[in-house]
């Protein structure tokens, strides 16, 4: 009796612990030390020469850690091809971009390691390495996955530039990231680049939507309605923060408080009814604290590169990241 119940005892204590070693273990910084020891170099090598070609890249990679690890997880699901393809959703067609830069990061690093190094992987470490902004040990170790989701990318996991706080907010909690990381990750709307077609919704009365909406300071309305008119190309293009585009600051944060952000899903951070006891004063403290906001954004991008990774024997090492590997 005395005996059956110290088992269980042993066996329940067994079970707490290897479940927390499950959720603390699973990636590691040193992961490909041994098998792959010049990754991270090579990655940056690649990089670097792509973004000598073309600044814009930097925002580009950096974007699709955050499209891949939404859908299934951090998996590389975004860069399967074919008829279930996460680059035919809404966010994704005609704007994620950089996939021709992931191939030849893959290809230079399998000629070094092959089958070793996860195409999951490639996107974590070439998110931190583009941005310009703040650097961190990137944890290490995911699989890619075996399938893609077309209809969880367009619908259910990624957020629109249309949704209100609340909608965004609960897409952020479902992959388990809270309001400070959907504040701090927007940060990264501090590079790149957006369409005509994802903010004109705010330039014009389209009837009864309210635009011009009364959170967009004078002369950035005029400015942006000059460059995207009724019935206009919707794919030209602005920058994300019309100070400083191409570098990696809080700029994004301090045109938030001059009614300068350019998605809805910007502005709203800081002048939605909802935003006011939540997002709001975190918006405050990056604009006027750059260092909070590098530090905020690394430990949100770390959490983010965690959500659900394959690991052990789950999923596979591509050797193509567009298709999976044929048994
Ligand atoms: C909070 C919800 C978010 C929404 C609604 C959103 C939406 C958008 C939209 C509409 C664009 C412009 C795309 C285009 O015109 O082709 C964009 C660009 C971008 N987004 Fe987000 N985004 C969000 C969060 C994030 C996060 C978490 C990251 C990364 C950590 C990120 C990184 C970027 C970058 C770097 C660009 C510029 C890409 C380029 O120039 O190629 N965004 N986003
Ligand atoms: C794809 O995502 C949708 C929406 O989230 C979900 O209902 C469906 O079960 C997923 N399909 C697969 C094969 O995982
Ligand atoms: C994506 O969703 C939109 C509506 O949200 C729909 O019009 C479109 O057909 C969908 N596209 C695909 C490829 O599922
Ligand atoms: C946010 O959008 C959702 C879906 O359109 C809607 O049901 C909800 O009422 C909105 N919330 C607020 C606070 O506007």
């Amino acid at each position: 009796m005395h005996r059956s119940r110290g088992f269980n005892g042993f066996v329940l204590l067994m079970g707490v612990f290897m479940l927390c070693l499950a959720a603390n273990s699973q990636l590691t910084t040193d992961f490909y030390s041994k098998t792959c020891p010049n990754v991270l170099q090579i990655v940056r090598r690649e990089i670097v020469k792509a973004i000598k070609v073309e600044m814009r890249m930097a925002a580009s990679l950096t974007r699709l850690h955050f499209h891949d690890c939404f859908v299934n997880g951090c998996d590389a699901s975004l860069l399967l091809d074919g008829s279930d393809s996460e680059k035919l959703a809404l966010a994704n067609l005609n704007s994620a971009r950089g996939f021709e830069v992931v191939d030849a990061i893959k290809a230079a690093v399998e000629s070094q390691c092959s089958g070793v190094v996860s195409c999951a992987d490639i996107l974590a470490i070439a998110a931190r390495d583009s941005s310009g902004g703040p650097t961190w040990k990137v944890p290490l170790g995911r699989r890619d996955g075996l399938v893609a989701n077309l209809t969880a990318a367009n619908t259910t996991s990624l957020p629109s530039p249309f949704e209100n706080l609340t909608v965004i907010t609960n897409k952020f909690a479902a992959v388990g990231l809270d309001i400070k990381d959907v504040v701090s990750l927007s940060g990264a709307h501090t590079i790149g680049l957006a369409k005509c077609g994802t903010f004109n919704n705010r330039l014009f009365d389209f009837g009864g939507t309210g635009a011009p909406d009364s959170t967009i300071e004078a002369t950035m309305l005029s400015d942006l309605q000059n460059l995207c008119p009724l019935n206009g190309d919707v794919d030209k293009t602005t920058a994300l923060d019309r100070n400083s585009q191409d570098l990696f600051d809080n700029h994004y944060f301090q045109n938030l408080l001059n009614n300068k952000g350019v998605l809805g899903s910007d502005q709203i951070l800081y002048s939605s009814n909802e935003a006011i006891s939540t997002t709001k004063a975190l918006v405050e403290s990056y604009s006027s604290n750059a260092n909070l906001f590098f530090t905020d954004f690394t430990n949100s991008m770390i959490k983010m590169g965690n959500i659900s990774p394959h690991t052990g024997s789950n999923g596979e090492i591509r050797k193509n990241c567009r298709v999976v590997n044929s048994s």
